[in-house]
């Protein structure tokens, strides 16, 4: 009771309330990203990192990087550190297959990761987090070890090098050296820590309490003895949406005390709903996300009917006084996916000055999302059971950090 009590009212307090499982804001709020980096204590991510990797990549940052989609961190810089000493590092990013169809949303992170992968050449681990998504959405076993190797393709399609990646089930993967790993967690984290963190309460099940040491033990190389054996002191850095900050906060926590290091985080903002800015894009409202599964036709009516619009209602005061694009959804979107800086910019000012109109955005917006889903569907299909299974098996991966 207490606990319940006490976040409420912290989520009243900041108007938000942002944890693994639930994104949301007072209507007609956006939600407060330099309020989550203060309430989480991560760090923002300026220019000087985003120069620094440039640098350090030889390549120009990714466009959510350079456009402040990936925008807190922790430890990324010490990470950056010891890579200019020669020392590198591999990634961790998961998924919980809760849906069958992925939409634009979901492949933030791994589309991310796939430049992080090539940029630093590196090895990557991607937990498919079967277990979770069957204790929290009352999902079959079956069902969601079935979801989970569904998601796998559309995650490979993505186009992550099978010589440096392993994708894994919870369901099929826990055990030996991982599940040491678990237990040692677990001993460190009291009922009381992971109600504070978590806002577990009496009624939960007791598999929920089990499950933040499974998603926390990736995050140590000596779960993956087939990958890193002998690579103890190897530090891993996350890429992921902030809500998932929760459990590495925990992670962190306990990484010390079983003389382990740290992972490192890059955190990114949340991908908007087409009706606005107040949460991240929900898979159970069709209408208020693009699937990756979504036609030519659907894109085009589902941006045309809902994406929200910052222009004025009549021509003629959109002409005087230019559209607001704070809350306009089409900019937001080709700020995440349309890669011209130039012409985003030309966009920006002629809207915003009033000398395009909406209808002119959201064509082209229709243009670049039909594009990427197309390319997306295409490559998609091409990904085989086999291949699903390459990825999936528990194996070295001799060429990893070339
Ligand atoms: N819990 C995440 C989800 O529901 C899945 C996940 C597992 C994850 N491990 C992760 C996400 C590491 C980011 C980083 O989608």
């Amino acid at each position: 009771m207490a606990a319940v009590f006490k976040k409420k009212i912290e989520s009243e307090s900041s108007g938000q309330v942002v944890n693994p499982w639930e994104v949301f804001v007072q209507d007609g709020e956006k939600i407060d990203y330099d309020k989550l980096i203060e309430k989480f204590g991560c760090q923002r991510i300026d220019l000087s990192l985003i120069n620094r990797v440039q640098r350090l990549t030889c390549l120009q940052p990714h466009v959510f990087l350079r456009r402040g989609v990936f925008f807190a961190h922790r430890d990324f810089n010490e990470i950056l550190d010891a890579y200019e000493r020669g020392h590198k590092f591999y990634l961790y990013t998961g998924r919980g297959p809760s849906s069958e169809a992925l939409h634009l949303g979901h492949l933030i992170p791994f589309l991310f990761t796939k430049y992080f992968q090539e940029a630093f050449k590196v090895p990557l681990v991607i937990q498919l987090t079967d277990d979770e998504k069957c204790m929290w959405k009352n999902l079959s076993v079956e069902e969601s070890q079935r979801l989970a190797r569904e998601n796998a393709k559309d995650i490979i399609a993505c186009g992550f090098d099978v010589t440096k990646t392993l994708i894994f089930s919870d369901f099929d993967y826990v055990g030996g050296a991982f599940y040491k790993n678990m237990v040692k967690v677990a001993k460190c984290v009291t009922l009381n820590k992971a109600k504070g963190i978590f806002g577990f309460s009496g009624e939960d099940h007791i598999g929920k309490l089990s499950f933040p040491a499974v998603q926390a033990v990736p995050s140590f190389p000596s779960s993956f003895p087939h990958l890193f054996p002998g690579m103890d002191n190897l530090r891993c850095l996350v890429p992921c949406a902030i809500d998932q900050d929760p459990y590495f906060r925990m992670t962190r926590d306990v990484a010390p005390r079983l003389g382990y290091s740290k992972p490192a985080l890059i955190e990114s903002s949340f991908f908007p709903a087409l009706q606005g800015n107040n949460g991240k894009m929900s898979a159970s409202d069709p209408n208020s996300a693009i699937y990756v599964t979504d036609t030519t036709e659907d894109i085009k009516n589902k941006i045309k009917r809902y994406a929200l619009s910052g222009g004025k209602d009549t021509l003629e005061k959109q002409k005087s006084l230019g559209a607001n694009l704070e809350v306009d959804i089409s900019v937001k979107y080709l700020s995440f996916f349309l890669e011209d800086d130039f012409e985003l910019e030309h966009i920006r000012k002629e809207y915003g000055e009033g000398r395009m109109q909406t209808g002119g955005v959201k064509n082209r917006l229709t243009e670049v999302l039909t594009q990427m889903v197309e390319r997306h569907r295409k490559a998609r299909a091409a990904i085989t059971d086999e291949m699903v299974d390459a990825f999936m098996a528990v194996r070295p991966l001799p060429s990893m950090f070339e």
